[in-house]
Formats: C-alpha cells, sequence, structure tokens
C-alpha cells in the first residue's frame, strides 16, 4: 500500500442526509452517487439499508448502477443490519459493510447499559458476520474520542483480529481538537500491534468547527482515510468538508506529502448539485465553495490581482472547476445541446425528463436572454423528480391586490384527469398552496419557505425551496421560474408529491 495515500470516504449520502431536512429520493440519491464517482472519491457510504424501505432501495440502485468507486453500506453490529447491507450491496462491483457499536463510557452506561466486554463480543461478532458476506468490512467505535484509551484499542486490535480492513475514528459529537486528535492517532499506531493490517480512517463531527482540523491533524499524525461530506453536510453542525480537505491536501501537497485520486475540477459542480438537491444553500463565506470564496472586493487587492493572480489567490477558481457564471446556452439552442450541457453538469436524464426540462429551458430563455449554469441547474432540480409524480401543474390564475381578497384558481393533472379548483389566503402564495391543498387533499403545515434569485437581473429566475411538515417529519420541494408565484406552487406541488410518494 502506498504509505502516502490517503483515500477519500465520502458519506454525503448516510451522514450527509441526516441534515435536518435533507432527505433526498431514489433517483436524486443515485444522481448524486453518479456525480461523486465522476469526483473521483473512493468510497460512497450510499445509507444505511436497515433503516427504511427507500434507504434499502437506494444503497440497491448505486450497487448496481456506480461503477469506481467502493460503495460502503452501513450496519449496527446487529445481525439484521448486517444483513440488509450485505444484500443491498449484492450488486456492487466492491461492497463494503460499514459496521459500528458505541464504544464511549457515556454510551455504554446510557445507552446500552452494557460492559465493556459485552460491546467487544458485539464488535467481534458483527465484524465476522459481515466477513462472512464482503472482503471488505469497516468497522467504528462510534464516539472514539471520549471512549477510555485501552478500551479503543482493545477493541481496535480486537476488530483487525476478527477480519476488519478498514478502523475508523469517530469524533461522533465533534469534541476533540487538532493536538488531542492527532496524539490518539500517534497512539492508536503505537499501541495497537496489528494497525499495519487495516487502513486508519478518521470521521470528524464540527460541533466546535473543528472538523476539517482534526481531519487534516489526523491525516499528517497517520490517519489513511478522510470520512467527508460535501459542502460538510451532515448530523447537527455537519461533518468535515470533503472540499475543505481536498483543497488544502492538494494546495499545502507541500506540507501534508499526500497523493489522493479526486478530480478536483468537479468539486464546483458537485457543491452545487448536492446543494440544489438537498435545498441547502452554501454560506456566501465558506471556504472553496462559497460564493464569496474567489471574490476581491478591496481596490489593492483587485489590483493586484490583476498583475498577478498569486498575490491574492492562493488556489486557482479553475482548480475547483469554478467558471464564473457561464452563459451556457439560448434560445436557439437545441436539446443535443441541453442534453450535453446537463450532462457536463453531472445530470443525466431520461428521454422523459430531458424532454420537461427543454420545455422549461425554451420557456425560460423566452423571457430572459441568457441562460447561466446556475439557472440550468435550478431548472433541472426542479423536473428531475417529475416523472414518478402524481400531481403536475397545468394552469394558475391569480388575482391579488391591496385592495382585493388574494385568490388562486389550480388545475393539476393527476394520473389522466384534469382536476381544478380555487381558494383565497392571506397572500397569493397562500391562497395558491390552500388550492394545492384542497386538490390533493393534502393537511401539512408550512414549515419553511426560502425565496432567492439564482442569479442577478430583473429577469432571473426564482428559486423556492419549501420545507412540508406532515406526523412531525419534514419533506422538501423545490421549484424555479420567472415568476416567483409559480416558483412558489411547483415547490409546494413538489413537496406534496414526496408525500403522495411516501405514501
Ligand atoms: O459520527 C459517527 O460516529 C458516525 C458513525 C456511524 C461512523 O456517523
Ligand atoms: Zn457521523
Amino acid at each position: 500500500m502506498d504509505q502516502n495515500r490517503v483515500y477519500i470516504f465520502d458519506t454525503t449520502l448516510r451522514d450527509g442526509e441526516q441534515s435536518p431536512g435533507a432527505s433526498l429520493d431514489i433517483h436524486e440519491k443515485v444522481t448524486i452517487a453518479h456525480q461523486l464517482a465522476k469526483l473521483g472519491v473512493d468510497v460512497i457510504e450510499a445509507g444505511f439499508p436497515v433503516s427504511s424501505q427507500v434507504q434499502f432501495k437506494a444503497v440497491q440502485n448505486i450497487a448496481e448502477q456506480v461503477k469506481g468507486p467502493s460503495i460502503a453500506a452501513l450496519a449496527r453490529c446487529i445481525d439484521v443490519d448486517i444483513e440488509q447491507a450485505a444484500r443491498a450491496l449484492e450488486k456492487a462491483e466492491k461492497p463494503r459493510i460499514h459496521t459500528f457499536v458505541a464504544t464511549s463510557k457515556i454510551h455504554l452506561d446510557k445507552k446500552f447499559k452494557k460492559s465493556e466486554d459485552e460491546i467487544l463480543d458485539m464488535a467481534i461478532k458483527g465484524v465476522k458476520k459481515a466477513k462472512g458476506y464482503v472482503a471488505d468490512v469497516e468497522f467504528s467505535p462510534e464516539d472514539s474520542a471520549r471512549t477510555g484509551k485501552a478500551f479503543l484499542f482493545k477493541i481496535v486490535q480486537a476488530a483487525i483480529e476478527a477480519g476488519a480492513t478498514v478502523i475508523n475514528i469517530p469524533d461522533t459529537v465533534g469534541y476533540t481538537n487538532p493536538e488531542e486528535f492527532a496524539e490518539l492517532i500517534k497512539e492508536l499506531r503505537q499501541s495497537v500491534s496489528n494497525i499495519d493490517n487495516a487502513i486508519l480512517s478518521v470521521h470528524c463531527h464540527n460541533d466546535l468547527g473543528l472538523a476539517v482540523a482534526n481531519t487534516l491533524a489526523a491525516i499528517k499524525n497517520g490517519a489513511q482515510q478522510a470520512e467527508v461530506t460535501i459542502n460538510g453536510v451532515g448530523e447537527r453542525a455537519g461533518n468535515a468538508a470533503l472540499e475543505e480537505v481536498v483543497m488544502t491536501l492538494v494546495t499545502r501537497q507541500g506540507y501534508y506529502g499526500k497523493t489522493l485520486s479526486i478530480n478536483a475540477e468537479e468539486i464546483m459542480n458537485t457543491s452545487r448539485m448536492v446543494s440544489h438537491l438537498m435545498g441547502i444553500p452554501v454560506q456566501p463565506n465558506k471556504a472553496i465553495v462559497g460564493g464569496n470564496a474567489f471574490a476581491h472586493e478591496s481596490g489593492i487587492h483587485q489590483d493586484a490581482v490583476i498583475k498577478d493572480a498569486s498575490t491574492y489567490e492562493i488556489m486557482s477558481p479553475s482548480d475547483i472547476g469554478l467558471e464564473s457564471n457561464k452563459i451556457v446556452l439560448g434560445r436557439h439552442s437545441g436539446r443535443h445541446g441541453l442534453k450535453t450541457r446537463l450532462a457536463e453538469l453531472g445530470f443525466v436524464l431520461i428521454k422523459e425528463e430531458l424532454d420537461h426540462v427543454y420545455d422549461r429551458f425554451l420557456q425560460v430563455a423566452d423571457k430572459k436572454k441568457e441562460v447561466y449554469e446556475e439557472d440550468l441547474l435550478a431548472l433541472v432540480s426542479d423536473e428531475t423528480e417529475k416523472t414518478e409524480n402524481k400531481y403536475q401543474l397545468v394552469y394558475f390564475h391569480i388575482l391579488s391586490g391591496n385592495q382585493t381578497a388574494p385568490t388562486a384558481a389550480i388545475k393539476l393533472r393527476y394520473e389522466d384527469k384534469i382536476i381544478q379548483d380555487a381558494a383565497v389566503g392571506d397572500g397569493p402564495i397562500d391562497a395558491a398552496c390552500k388550492a394545492i391543498d384542497k386538490l390533493t387533499g393534502s393537511d401539512v403545515k408550512l414549515a419553511e419557505y426560502n425565496l432567492r434569485g439564482v442569479t442577478s437581473g430583473k429577469d432571473a429566475l426564482g428559486e423556492v425551496v419549501v420545507r412540508l411538515e406532515k406526523n412531525g417529519k419534514k419533506y422538501l420541494g423545490r421549484g424555479a421560474s420567472t415568476d416567483v408565484i409559480e416558483a412558489s406552487i411547483r415547490a409546494y406541488l413538489s413537496a406534496v408529491n414526496r408525500i403522495h410518494t411516501e405514501k
């Protein structure tokens, strides 16, 4: 094994999808998995198959369709979890079962009420069982960073003896710091006699904003695999961001001396795809992929960058595939040109989806002279789910004003029927949502509503992201249009459709 190689294990589709409100459907997960393969990650953690039918199917589809990276499935050290993970991975070219059990005293006492010996036994049995299905087994002692060192070293040693090929050390609650975590990794290397028989991995959460720093400190001190997510999405404050870990290792190659298999020019495409499909915007000042990451505001900086970009830029925007707001297509562009451009952005569409997106693209191109990459992303994110949808927007009419009761009339296609109704509301969007509720028999709460201009200019496309709440669960909906009321109706309907699909 190349001692300088760092493996990138992407868990956007598993830990990342545990971000509040970030649920993806199976088709969206497969789309992201294909893009992750294009990005060149070594491992895609596709999901937690035992946790739901959707998770199971998503892992199964990804295992079958996405070639290149290893495909991992998560499982507790419990028989049924491992059996389901193995079944979901049957068609994978390179399957990996990732099994875990918590090892910290807090978790043993409060969560499990089990002794260290009982946990040790679960870990050994879990790894052995997984090994019965696949050669590549990863074991994680959950909450490692708060686990007593003696027990941590003992369970790691035992998991490797049982056949684990990868040992992952998670800082589950984002508690550690770079110096302490580096020391832990060094001590693991010194104290666990069989550690060289496995790849040593780290998995850091960002509760104190240290996930990337902790990951890098571990890599500097002997960790060979980094578990990361695109845009740092994940449970609570998220996970270490892939783009930050990767670009630090690339930009500071001289300091870290590591090699990777990542195609960094795909970072921007992947970041935008994940942000659009999850409905989680990237903050403007986010390192690497934020809107301002390469923007120079001060006159002195701008002048110097024109003279020589290296004065204030340690990376070039093109290193991550960023070309500013490229005009991609216009109203005379054909279907083939659109298909090719979308494929470059990571969206490979089937015929019906392409037909929908093309129609929408022509409508937008008629209203806006220039269609940008960001516009296309908003349209495609809005349209890719349509083929499975039950309710589709046919027509809407809005009456609104400061002296009128806002009224919406909506016509939908439901399977082969056309249905229509009208409602009055506090405003035009409220009226439209009420009309949709009547038509679809929905009883939901609008928990979140966000509207943003996709690009600048008065003719910009508006993108609406909503989250509807039903029985304590949130459902994402997205819609895009040059008309913000239409974008809102589309977003609301897309969330209603997700609820119906789940039913
Ligand atoms: O944070 C964590 O401990 C995890 C494990 C399942 C690896 O996500
Ligand atoms: Zn985690």
